[in-house]
């Protein structure tokens, strides 16, 4: 990968940035900045180089319509903020702006995009969509590692049509990921939670043969333990996964590897709820697990005990609700009293947001932006956004 840092003439050169401040929002207010504050120091070197930035982003998942509750404008505040500098959302349909036009007002300004998910064409790496952006800027810059796992038209195919650098950020985490993975030591333990089932659950696949124990927590955990015959009531869960789960399983036998679900849950009625605790035989039809139980919490630190080395991504539960963080928390915790025994890697946007909330960010021997990105660099994948800079 070419850095920026090496290009040698920056001086008023439009500079297409992507960067991932996919951030937590609670009613439109930033819960967790890390992401935004990760990679002020790519935006920092351009300024002082004179470059005129363009940044291009994403928020959620809007499905290609315009959705004012994952609008840029709380992440362009915040980041106009940090950088005493203007911040201008750009939020007219990029198909109707002359490019030449965008800095006539005022040269000392960033330029800021919609949300670029709002477009349909983003996500379908679409050849036209990624020209029209590349009008907008002299030079690309990719410093999204974290969403660099999705071939979409402002990481994949834009690079196509501008001379292609990755960012400070983004050379940061992948020199400090190759490095964690090239000299690792067993056992290994690999906690998976989150949300995003259709995303990780193929992932794990990979990982098996890889680790010596792969805990499933979060939305996931919700396939296995309706897989194995328990009643999950509302919760979230993924549809036709049984195969997968069934295939997951038997890997994790013929490969001795631990794979550990959840033998008790934390529900609540609603995600506003206060939390009950339950067996898994006493969960019902309008019951929402949302949070991981004590036993369970018990049978992970046990695990980490005996562990070298942790890798994980994606909270154990609910974490939005208090009520429903105790899980993530805990195991955070548990981390941190094994600092001197166990080296720790952790990565993603919700799994930073919960580091944060347990104090124990700083205790991590190394936390990655990224999620997803992250576990698809982990089972040796390659992953798009950095091959399109190769
Ligand atoms: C993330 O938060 O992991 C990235 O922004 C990618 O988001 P996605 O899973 O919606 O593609
Ligand atoms: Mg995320």
């Amino acid at each position: 990968m070419k850095k920026i840092e090496d290009f040698k003439d920056l001086y008023q050169k439009k500079v297409l940035v992507r960067l991932d401040l996919n951030v937590p929002l609670k009613n439109n207010q930033i819960t967790d900045t890390t992401r935004i504050d990760k990679i002020l120091p790519t935006l920092n070197f351009l300024i002082q180089q004179n470059s005129k930035i363009i940044i291009i982003s994403h928020i959620g998942r809007p499905k290609g319509k315009t959705n004012s509750a994952l609008s840029m404008a709380p992440v362009c505040e915040y980041l106009s903020k940090k950088l005493s500098k203007k911040v201008d959302l750009l939020n007219q349909n990029l198909f109707e702006i002359k490019p030449q036009e965008i800095f006539d007002k005022s040269d000392d300004k960033i330029v800021f995009f919609e949300n670029i998910r709002f477009y349909e064409q983003e996500e379908k790496n679409d050849e036209e969509f990624a020209k029209m952006l590349s009008k907008f800027g002299e030079i690309f810059v990719n410093d999204a590692f974290s969403c660099s796992h999705r071939a979409h038209a402002s990481v994949d195919k834009i690079t196509k049509y501008l001379p292609s650098y990755c960012g400070l950020q983004m050379s940061t985490e992948v020199d400090a990921l190759k490095k964690v993975t090239s000299d690792i030591n067993r056992p290994i333990t690999c906690i998976i939670g989150g949300s995003k089932i259709s995303t990780k659950i193929s992932v794990i696949k990979n990982l098996i043969p890889k680790f010596e124990n792969i805990v499933i927590v979060g939305g996931m955990a919700n396939n296995f333990l309706e897989y194995s015959g328990h009643n999950i009531g509302k919760s979230l869960k993924e549809d036709n996964c049984n195969p997968i789960v069934e295939e997951i399983l038997s890997l994790a036998k013929e490969n001795k590897c631990n794979v550990l679900i959840p033998t008790d849950v934390s529900v609540g009625k609603n995600l506003e709820d206060s939390k009950t605790i339950k067996t898994l035989n006493e969960i019902e039809k309008d019951d929402l697990i949302l949070d991981i139980g004590p036993k369970t919490i018990k049978l992970i630190c046990s695990v980490l005990d005996n562990s070298k080395t942790v890798l994980w991504n994606g909270p154990l539960g609910y974490f939005e609700n208090p009520n429903f963080a105790i899980g993530s928390i805990e195991i955070a915790k548990k981390i941190v009293d094994l600092k001197d025994k166990i080296f720790s890697v952790a990565g993603g946007g919700d799994t930073i947001a919960v580091l944060n909330q347990a104090g124990a960010f700083k205790n991590l021997n190394f936390v990655s932006t990224a999620g997803g990105a992250f576990l698809e660099y982990l089972e040796g994948k390659e992953i798009p956004g950095i091959k399109a800079l190769n």
